[in-house]
């Protein structure tokens, strides 16, 4: 009888995790990330977009981040978010404004790949802690971010209408 190889994935959805590529955006996936933010919100935002991707995605500051995580030629997810310095009266910490896993990719381990490759560089630039925003009705963003152990923080937000 064969050994049990101590490499087996646990689960299916960890074996797909694990031959997702977690890297820098690279202009060329714009497309491919613009149409995922679409299916999400329903809007297609090239020039957001593209001016996102001049001030996270170009490598042009250290403290930015615009990861996505690729499978074969497809961008299945993308996470964006930065290290702050003392705003909100805050020592730097890393926060993290925007994540999409392409719906037919999801429940597979890749939003936890995007999120600990960010954590991983908040960490090696010295920051402690991981901050988030979310809408409050949006279970679905709330249920992924406890399962990664983040809880209600020590900042509230605040906000009015100006009109
Ligand atoms: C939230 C999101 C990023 C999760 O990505 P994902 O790749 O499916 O996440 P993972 O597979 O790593 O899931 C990790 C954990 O999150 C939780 N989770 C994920 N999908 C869930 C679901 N549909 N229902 C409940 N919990 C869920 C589970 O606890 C899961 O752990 P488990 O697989 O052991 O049960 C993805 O669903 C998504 O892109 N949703 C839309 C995001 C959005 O609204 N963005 C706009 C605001 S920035």
């Amino acid at each position: 009888m064969r050994a049990p190889s101590r490499k087996a994935p646990a689960t299916p959805a960890k074996a797909a995790a694990d031959a997702v590529l977690v890297r820098p955006v690279r202009r060329g996936d714009l497309d491919q990330v613009i149409a995922l933010d679409a299916t999400v919100t329903g809007l297609e935002k090239q020039s957001y977009w593209r001016s996102v991707y001049r001030r996270y995605g170009a490598g042009t500051h250290e403290q930015r981040h615009f990861l996505v995580a690729v499978s074969g030629k497809a961008i299945v997810g993308f996470l964006i978010g930065e290290v702050r310095d003392w705003e909100f009266g805050s020592p730097p910490c890393g926060w993290v404004f925007a994540i999409d896993v392409r719906p037919d990719a999801r429940q597979a381990g890749v939003g936890t790949r995007l999120l600990e490759a960010i954590s991983a560089l908040f960490r090696r630039a010295g920051v402690t802690k991981l901050r988030t925003m979310l809408a409050s009705d949006n279970t679905l963003i709330l249920s992924f971010f406890r399962s990664q152990g983040m809880t209600a923080g020590s900042l509230i937000p605040l906000e009015m209408d100006l009109q």
